[in-house]
């Protein structure tokens, strides 16, 4: 589909006299989509019932006649105020019980019957209508679902819909008060109808009880989207759907949710959301949009990519000339093969007024504009030769949702987060240029030659089998400090010590553990001391087990803290404490030489290397997000694409150096 940019626009908050000059623009921008109407409930159905959808027709057609063509968002995450009115219990409600009104976006609960019956038919009339429309070729569901649904619905509806869920994973409520451990605190249940949503206790949560209720709300927002994906699915099979995903956010589960997609869409913001002068980390975004790949194992598209100064009521960064080039080539390098800007305007009214559109407030064409047209330019022919590329990642990170939400229950260590610890051992990685993909665990192991798998915590047989099998076979895996250590339901492992059912994979055990809050340890590898942090494990090595490193301090000085256990044709190693950067990095590089693993190239820190291969034909991306010239080596078999991805601020001329910002495009083809 050669669409490849476009940008997210909202007709309705403008003059429709004014759409022939912004879509006269965007053609000359180099836009061939827009994404439109997903927050436009009211415009569509202003009373119950009676619809209009002329003025989305006329506008539609105004950017279809100049080669523009449309994705609809179905406008479900904000519903109207008349349909409040009428029905205030479709309002959320969170923990405390508070209702959670209109004035905002999102005031919805997505189990309450009324509210799913006004969407059904609202998607209904969509479909129905824009069926047939030449102009519009597919469709986006809700927007970023799960975004201010996070603090999830503690309602009465969500109540039911959570005992019915509950009925239908236990069968009785026997094996449920099994399941959850409800002996402890006389918690026991008589009926499923006695369980309540875990809302705000006098003293104490029961950990199993709060993870199931992740896995409900994960599957619950899943169904809602689904009805929605059925109807559009029957009448629409010649337009695609997609959703707008946000990387790791997790109240749904992306894995389940791609899986009812034709591909995944992502938002990405590289300066981060409201805070002021936020910027998120360079490894960080990256590992984003690497999630985001791992949710259909395919390239993807981005449907907001930062186009301006972010924030609400405060404001982010001036992106410098250049940087959201450098940011969309991130985006692209990692596997996008369309990237739509969010927004197309600067919006003058409504809570979004400083979230800044590639236009400024007045309309004119400025200095955003004119840079990203010419990456527009530079990048749409092989933006086509490349899509559906992907890395040819050798090295795989288990990224799982249920782990994430157990840890999230009980962090067990102040501030301790799993994706901060996933972050850290991706940026290893990331800083030795190695193409990295994250692996749901049912995913497929085999395809990757090291299988880095933190924070096991929860674990069953078969997910024990799993990892056991792909060691055996040659593969190398990473397991880390806090795995094995409870069942998929959230009760503690007993019957041996930890890593529970990975003990005889990793070789080791865990005579005791240390949190290590504010007491300095550090670890002892081939003579060169690493600090470490947050935990340590205190391991027993088996006999055919190699130490790798020693703790330095307190009781169990000289305990081993790193292993490696020869497993079949393959290794296991166990890493039991929280490294520093220092130490994660050189753990990453046995790993890698072990594994027969090369990194994409050398560069000055600021510098991402990165590689998208199809066919014959691998692409690397070399790109600078510093605002100043830095060095970078490839292999010599790349060979440079003219101006793809060139900059703003000009080519420095030289070979191995790149301008403030600049990305260059390499390729090289095989055979
Ligand atoms: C996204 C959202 C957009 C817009 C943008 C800027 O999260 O999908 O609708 O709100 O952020 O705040």
């Amino acid at each position: 589909m050669a669409i490849h940019f476009g940008v997210d626009y909202y007709p309705e908050h403008w003059p429709a006299e004014r759409w022939e000059t912004d879509a006269k623009l965007m053609q000359e921008m180099g836009i061939r989509v827009v994404r439109l109407a997903e927050f436009s409930w009211h415009k569509m159905e202003p009373r119950e019932g009676s619809y209009d959808f002329a003025w989305l027709d006329e506008a539609v057609k105004v950017l279809g006649e100049k080669g523009i063509v449309s994705i609809l968002g179905t406008p479900s995450a904000a519903p109207p105020a008349w349909m409040i009115h009428k029905h205030p219990e479709i309002q959320p409600v969170d923990r405390e019980g508070r209702v959670h009104g209109f004035g905002g976006r999102h005031h919805d609960c997505q189990s309450n019957a009324t509210y799913r019956s006004y969407c059904r038919q609202m998607v209904t009339n969509m479909a129905h209508h824009f069926k047939d429309n030449p102009y519009v070729v597919g469709w986006q569901i809700d927007n970023e679902l799960g975004n201010s649904h996070d603090g999830l619905c503690y309602c009465d509806s969500c109540k039911a819909a959570f005992q019915k869920w509950l009925a239908k994973k236990y069968g009785t409520v026997e094996e449920l008060n099994k399941a959850w451990g409800t002996a402890f605190w006389s918690q026991e249940y008589n009926a499923f109808e006695e369980v309540i949503p875990p809302r705000l206790t006098a003293a104490g949560d029961n950990p199993s009880c709060l993870l199931d209720w992740r896995l409900f709300h994960s599957d619950l927002v899943l169904d809602f989207a689904t009805e929605q994906i059925d109807i559009l699915r029957k009448m629409c099979p010649k337009q695609f759907i997609t959703h707008n995903c946000m990387g790791f956010a997790d109240t749904i589960n992306y894995y389940d949710l791609g899986k009812k997609l034709d591909f995944v869409s992502h938002d990405q913001y590289p300066d981060g959301y409201f805070v002021e002068g936020s910027h998120v980390a360079e490894h960080i975004n990256a590992a984003g949009l690497d999630v985001i790949r791992s949710y259909k194992q395919q390239s993807f598209w981005i449907m907001e990519q930062q186009s301006g100064i972010t924030g609400w009521e405060m404001m982010g960064r001036n992106p410098r000339p250049g940087q959201l080039s450098a940011f969309a080539m991130q985006s692209i390098g990692h596997g996008a093969d369309a990237v739509v800007f969010f927004r197309w305007r600067s919006c003058s009214m409504g809570e979004e007024q400083y979230w800044h559109g590639i236009l400024p407030h007045h309309g004119n064409p400025d200095r955003r504009y004119y840079e990203l047209q010419r990456l527009t330019q530079n990048m749409f022919s092989l933006m086509e030769e490349m899509e559906g590329a992907t890395p040819a990642s050798r090295v795989g990170i288990v990224f799982s949702f249920a782990q994430n939400y157990a840890i999230r229950i009980q962090p067990q260590v102040p501030d301790f987060r799993y994706l901060n610890f996933l972050w850290d051992v991706y940026k290893a990685f990331y800083d030795l240029h190695v193409d990295v993909d994250f692996v749901p665990e049912d995913g497929e192991f085999d395809k990757y030659d090291l299988l880095v798998a933190p924070l096991q915590y929860l674990m069953s047989d078969e997910l024990a089998h799993k990892y056991t099998a792909y060691t055996e076979k040659g593969g190398h895996l990473l397991l880390t400090f806090r795995s094995g250590v409870k069942d998929r339901t959230n009760i503690c492992y007993t019957d041996g010590p930890l890593p529970g059912k990975l003990q005889d994979l990793a070789g080791v055990s865990v005579e005791e553990y240390d949190p290590l809050y504010d007491i300095s340890q550090s670890v002892s590898w081939d003579g060169t001391i690493f600090p470490v942090k947050t935990w340590a494990d205190v391991l027993k090595a088996d006999k055919d087990t190699q130490v790798l490193a020693t703790y330095e301090k307190e009781f169990y000085a000289g305990a081993p803290a790193i292993t490696c256990h020869p497993v079949g044709k393959g290794a296991c190693y166990y890493l039991g404490c929280d490294p520093s950067g220092g130490l994660m990095k050189e753990l990453a590089e046995r790993l890698l030489s072990e594994s027969g693993i090369r990194g994409n190239g050398n560069a000055d820190p600021g510098v991402e290397l990165i590689t998208r291969s199809k066919g014959e034909k691998t692409w690397l991306f070399a790109i600078n997000f510093t605002g100043e010239n830095k060095e970078f080596h490839i292999a010599p078999d790349y060979e440079r694409l003219g101006s793809a991805g060139s900059c703003e601020n000009g080519d420095t001329g030289e070979e191995s150096l790149l301008s403030p910002y600049e990305s260059r495009v390499y390729v090289k083809t095989m055979g």
